[in-house]
Parts: C-alpha cells; sequence; structure tokens
C-alpha cells in the first residue's frame, strides 16, 4: 500500500513513522498541485488537510484520508498524535471493501416529459430545439394543466391565453417533440441512460374534426367542471386542434355521432405502448390539496364554498355575480392536522380572485381572512392595490362555516380590532394549498417522506452523489406561479441535455454490498434503509446501485454483517478503533456532513482540547455500529462521542434518529450489565459548531 504525506507547504512537522515494508511512504509539500498517479484500483492513503478538499482532488481513488492539519497541528497537538491516526488508518484500509466503480451507459439519447402543462411544455420545447427527442405524455385530453384551467394570471390579471399560447405554438412546431394527450404512465424500468417507460393512452373519441362545435350542442351530458359547466363532449382551445370525450361521464347516446362531419368513434380501445428515454422530467404540476377534510369550512357540503380555481371560473363565465365574499386563506395550510408547510403561492393566488371580482363587478364587497399575508417580492403592489381599492383585509383564521337563514356565515376573530366577527356572505372562497404528487414519484419509485417540497436530497433525486436520469420540473417539487415554473422548466432542461451530452456517467461511490454467503435473508435491510434500495429477488437480497445513497445504516441493521458499505466496513472500522484508541482515550464518530466539519472549524478557530480525543469520521451517525462503541470500552476509553447532524438534518433522511435509538438501546444493554453508560454522548453537532465540540469533548476528558 502506498502512503501519501503532506506537509502542507511546510506549514506542519510531520511524524516521524515506520509501518513496515509492505507500506511505502511517499512525502509531498504540496498535494494539491503535485498529484500523484494512482492507479483506480490502488488502496491507498492520503495524509494531509481536510478529506472533504481532498476528496475533490483524488475523486475517484480507493483512498482513507488523515486528516493532520485540522487534528493534529492546527491545534498544538504531537505529531506523534499524526502517527497514531494515520496508522490507524492503514490498519483499516488493509481489510476495507475497496469502492467499486458503478458505470451508467447513456444509451437513450430521448427524453420522456410527464405533464403537459407550463412547466412540461417548456422543458419539452426547450430540448427539442436542441435536438433531443422528446415524449410529451399528458393524462388529460387537452395540453396546458392548471393555466388552461384559469381565467387570469396574477399579478396584472393577464389572460392565460398571453402566456399559455405561444408556449403551446412554440412547442408545436417542433420536429423532435412528440405530445400524447390522455395517456398515463403505467410502469418505469431500468436506470439512468437507459428507462423502459409503459403508456396507457385513453379513447379520445373525436378522430377527425372540423371544431364545428355541432356535438357539444346536441350532447345531453352536462358536467360541472371546476366551477364552469361543460358538456361529456368538449375542448379546451390550447392542443390538441380538436374536441374530445369525457368517457367517464358520456353515456354513449351518439347524438354526437349523427351530426358530426368529422368522424367520432365511441367504441374505440385503451391503447398500450412503451417508449425508451435516457432521462425522465416529472412536470406534473400543482395538486390541490382536499379541502372537505377541513370539516369546519363546509366544503362539499355548504353550497356556495368554493375553492380559488372554481370561484375564478365561474366569475369568468359569467355564472356567479357574488354581492358578498369572503375569502379565507391558509385553508388546512400550515395546520398540523392537515397540511404542516406553506404552499407559498396561495396567498397570491387569493388576491388574484380579490382582484378579478372587484374589477368585474366593482360593487361586490370583498373580505380577505387570512392570519399572514405572504406576498412576496413585488407582488406586494398587488396586495396595496386591493386595499386601496376598498377589499377589507381581516386579520385571524375563521372557526367555522356555516349557512343560516339562507346565507353563509364566517365566524372569525379579527385580532386587529380584537373582535368576534359574524360575516354573511354570498360566496366563500377557500385558498388551499397544495401536495406532492405522491403516485408519479410513486411509480418512479421514489419515497417522499413529506409532502412537501420534493427535495433532491430527500428524493434520492439525481443528486451530485447519485445519477437517477430523473429531474423534476415547475410544481412538480414546490407549488410556484407561471413565471417561476418557467424558470425552474428551463434550468431542468439544462440538466437534461448536460446529462444525455455524455455517453457514460462514472461515479465512485461508497455503496452497500451484500455478501451472499453470510446473508440470512432476514430482511431486516430492506426496512429500515432510507431510499427503498434494497430488495429481494430469486431469494437474494439486492442492493439497487442507482438508489443506494452509501449511508451504510443498513450494514448497523445486518445482524449478520452480510451487508458492508464499501470503505466503512465493519472490519475496518474495527481494525481501525483497535489501533487507534488507547485507555483514557475520547473516541469521537462524527458524522462528516456536520460533526466532522465541527472539528474543522473548531481547528480554525484555533479552539483547542485534549490530545486524547480521536476522531474518525463517519458516513452519517446511523452507521455507527454499537459493537464499534463496545469495543472502544473494551479498550478502556474515557469516553465515546457519536457526533450527528440535528433533528431533520440527516444528510440520508433518518439515520440520527436510528443512532438516537440504537444509543438508547446500548444504554439500557449496559445497565443491565452493570457498565458505566455515562461514557458514551449522542450529540447534535452542526457544521459550523467548533465552540460546541470542544466544551463537549473537553467535558468529557474530565
Ligand atoms: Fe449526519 Fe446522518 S448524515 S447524522
Amino acid at each position: 500500500m502506498r502512503l501519501f504525506i503532506c506537509d502542507c507547504r511546510g506549514s506542519m512537522k510531520l511524524p516521524k513513522i515506520d509501518l513496515g515494508t509492505d507500506v511505502k511512504i511517499e512525502y509531498h509539500s504540496n498535494l494539491c498541485t503535485d498529484r500523484p498517479q494512482i492507479a483506480p484500483d490502488e488502496k491507498v492513503v492520503i495524509a494531509g488537510c481536510s478529506p472533504n478538499l481532498l476528496e475533490g482532488i483524488f475523486p475517484d481513488v480507493n483512498a482513507e484520508f488523515v486528516n493532520i492539519l485540522e487534528h493534529v497541528s492546527l491545534i498544538g497537538h504531537p505529531p506523534e498524535k499524526a502517527a497514531q491516526l494515520i496508522s490507524a488508518a492503514v490498519a483499516k484500509m488493509n481489510v476495507t471493501i475497496p469502492v467499486e466503480a458503478k458505470v451508467f451507459d447513456i444509451k437513450e439519447k430521448s427524453v420522456l416529459v410527464i405533464g403537459g402543462g407550463v412547466a412540461g411544455i417548456e422543458v419539452a420545447t426547450q430540448l427539442s430545439r436542441c435536438g433531443v427527442q422528446v415524449t410529451l405524455v399528458e393524462k388529460s385530453p387537452f395540453l396546458g394543466g392548471t393555466v388552461a384551467k384559469l381565467d387570469r394570471l396574477y399579478p396584472e390579471g393577464t389572460p392565460h391565453s398571453h402566456t399559455l399560447m405561444p408556449l403551446v405554438n412554440g412547442l408545436y412546431s417542433q420536429k423532435n417533440a412528440v405530445q400524447l394527450c390522455n395517456t398515463e404512465v403505467t410502469s418505469v424500468t431500468g436506470r439512468v441512460g437507459n428507462y423502459r417507460i409503459g403508456l396507457k393512452t385513453k379513447p379520445r373519441g373525436v378522430q377527425e374534426c372540423i371544431n364545428c362545435g355541432k356535438c357539444v350542442d346536441v350532447c345531453p351530458v352536462e358536467v360541472s367542471d371546476d366551477g364552469k359547466t361543460r358538456k361529456a363532449i368538449y375542448y379546451i382551445p390550447t392542443f390538441p386542434d380538436k374536441y374530445a370525450i369525457d368517457f367517464e361521464t358520456c353515456t354513449k347516446c351518439g347524438e354526437c355521432v349523427k351530426v358530426c362531419p368529422g368522424k367520432i368513434v365511441l367504441d374505440e380501445k385503451t391503447k398500450e405502448t412503451e417508449v425508451g428515454a435516457g432521462a425522465v422530467v416529472v412536470a406534473t404540476g400543482l395538486h390541490w390539496y382536499d379541502v372537505s377534510k377541513v370539516e369546519e369550512y363546509g366544503y362539499g357540503r355548504l353550497e356556495g364554498v368554493m375553492k380559488t380555481l372554481e370561484f375564478e371560473r365561474a366569475v369568468a363565465s359569467g355564472a356567479l355575480h357574488p354581492k358578498k365574499v369572503a375569502i379565507v386563506y391558509c385553508a388546512g395550510s400550515r395546520d398540523s392536522k392537515h397540511l404542516p408547510y406553506c404552499s407559498k403561492i396561495c396567498c397570491l393566488l387569493g388576491l388574484k380572485e380579490a382582484k378579478l371580482v372587484t374589477d368585474r363587478f366593482p360593487d361586490t364587497e370583498v373580505y380577505v381572512i387570512a392570519m399572514d399575508m405572504r406576498s412576496y417580492g413585488t407582488f406586494e403592489y398587488l396586495y396595496n392595490t386591493l386595499r386601496s381599492k376598498g377589499v377589507s383585509f381581516i386579520k385571524g383564521k375563521p372557526s367555522e362555516i356555516s349557512r343560516r337563514n339562507g346565507k353563509l356565515t364566517v365566524r372569525t376573530e379579527d385580532l386587529y380590532t380584537n373582535e368576534l366577527l359574524e360575516i354573511e356572505v354570498d360566496n366563500v372562497v377557500l385558498s388551499c394549498g397544495f401536495t406532492a404528487d405522491t403516485e408519479t414519484f410513486g411509480k418512479l419509485k421514489i419515497k417522499i417522506d413529506t409532502d412537501f417540497p420534493v427535495l433532491f436530497e430527500n428524493a434520492g433525486l439525481g443528486t451530485a452523489e447519485l445519477p437517477r436520469g430523473i429531474f423534476t420540473a415547475g410544481a412538480a417539487t414546490f407549488p410556484s406561479g407561471v413565471a417561476e415554473t418557467l424558470i425552474d422548466a428551463r434550468k431542468a432542461s439544462f440538466s437534461v441535455l448536460n446529462l444525455l451530452q455524455q455517453d457514460k456517467i462514472e461515479k465512485r461511490l461508497p455503496q452497500a454490498r451484500v455478501d451472499e454467503d453470510q446473508c440470512s435473508i432476514c430482511r431486516m435491510c430492506i426496512g429500515t434503509c432510507p431510499y427503498g434500495a434494497i430488495s429481494i429477488a430469486d431469494d437474494k437480497i439486492k442492493v439497487n446501485e442507482e438508489l443506494c445513497m452509501g449511508c451504510g445504516i443498513c450494514s448497523v441493521t445486518c445482524p449478520s454483517y452480510a451487508s458492508q458499505l464499501e470503505t466503512w466496513n465493519e472490519k475496518g472500522l474495527s481494525k481501525q478503533i483497535r489501533s487507534l484508541a488507547q485507555k483514557g482515550d475520547i473516541l469521537a464518530l462524527l458524522c462528516k456532513w456536520s460533526a466532522y466539519n465541527a472539528t474543522e472549524r473548531a481547528a480554525y478557530d484555533r479552539l483547542t482540547y485534549p490530545k486524547n480525543v480521536k476522531i474518525i469520521r463517519v458516513p452519517c451517525s446511523g452507521a455507527v455500529d454499537p459493537s464499534h462503541i463496545m469495543l472502544a470500552l473494551t479498550k478502556e476509553v474515557k469516553g465515546v462521542l457519536i457526533g450527528g447532524c440535528y433533528p431533520h438534518a440527516c444528510h440520508y433522511a433518518r439515520g440520527n434518529f436510528r443512532a438516537r435509538a440504537r444509543e438508547q438501546i446500548l444504554r439500557l444493554n449496559l445497565d443491565l450489565l452493570g457498565m458505566d453508560t455515562s461514557k458514551i454522548r449522542l450529540e447534535w453537532i452542526g457544521k459550523d459548531e467548533g465552540r460546541k465540540f470542544t466544551e463537549i469533548v473537553r467535558e468529557m476528558s474530565k
């Protein structure tokens, strides 16, 4: 094995070290620029500065990094400590499982875009303009998504067509884009660069159409569609330029067939097809929260209580002219019983409805009832305009909406005046929030822990660490207005292009490996993996290398040590601890995303701590095996510190909670054995909390 030791341009006193003839030591003064040749499969130890830096300089090597700058030199510890850290790293590296290169061939240079709203249309247009073959699928019969249903867009209240039609036309003129309406994704198999996607296209019914509209005149079925009434055969002026039959409500009476000068087929069959794609873009838009769950507001039970979209469409179509309206904000949002988060755009939608109705009917009295108004950025002027137009803003959260004497009554407090109000109105508009499209993400095998936001890290989507070839655009990630959606769609397009321009992606990330001979198929690892990366196939445990993020949590769960994380395997860590831990030491096993960085912060701030504090970098506090803590205790250390990310901040979703649970079980067991439990400490330490780290280890050293 080769060992590289760098003295950072002469700034460090290097230790005298002799590790026998099996270890060839090479001294350097500036590894940042004088990079030695290291073969991809060679195991090496590199001692110098921070592993965070060295990992960037040597991204594709099988190396154990030793931080002698921040853990020895800068804090005034003796060079002998550096020698101990280095020989422990060598001991570990001798038995560690090397990281295998994972190669992902980008065979398919095409893209599937799911969702034909503003985001999907923009992504498809941008990519097809760059020569990428795009298949865009939209589950409804027309493109346009939510925007096509709206009357106007905030803040100015311009008709949606000003924005939507140029986008639709821009896509329509592209030769590389295929648009499949009435189509849903049924299955997704494969991996980045080579997905196979099953599609189901429902019949449209109308095959040849001259848009004469005679079919609508004779259709006897009326359907309520988000505040508007339409027929079972209908048209939205976007794309495709022909009518469609809503077969969920159509009675197949055949009246439309009789008058149609084109061709209508009522018994058309569903088509199943399959497409290939190198990447997938989820652009499925806004999903309204089911506000009927907020029972006290009576949606679905009380006539006249509507959602913003329904109100907008009803007013715009002339079907509704209310004299008095209450717009209730945060209907179910920022509420632990419903949606705990703020959906960002609902305040603006509520303001838009107030503007819509007062523009059209200046005599309508409008009450906006909100705990807070989040009209961020320049949207503030929309709020101010409405105030000057006489819209009444009440600070409060209605406790109940009921119908009395034929009128809807909103019961609310007004925190500005400290009064309890009962406001009688014709209509109540509920400005409710949005949820994530768990169905589509589920088909893509992406677990979403909390509804929103769909963060790249916690969804495991194409992070810098792991390529999935799955991207999101627009409101699929988090609710956004049209302008933000377009910007986001362009960013997603760029990311897709970046991926597809490569013929293969090679990644050397530590991932879990399962030794089939040792595995008893107890399946404990399956449930413990935060990413759903482990499954069982042909009676064997399989790790999906596109999903495994390398947290190491499964390895600790495995009772037979069959599941092991590359570079952080059980044997390697045992050797490292055996070599490093000495009687009276404090062994600190620190998460590389948080607590470990705090030790570097401490060094830069020259915060010192006793030299018997020995630090080992681990991928996550959830990867700390209680058996390693026990091993350290048998070496008579004074204490073991496990440092992890703060609750809900774990890079691997739940690793720190696992660490907490294991620590508590270990304490119970130690207590039963009559051992001292005070030697173990689990602490959440943020990356900049150098002071906190030093205070903890100083206290433990006393
Ligand atoms: Fe820091 Fe899990 S990544 S504790």
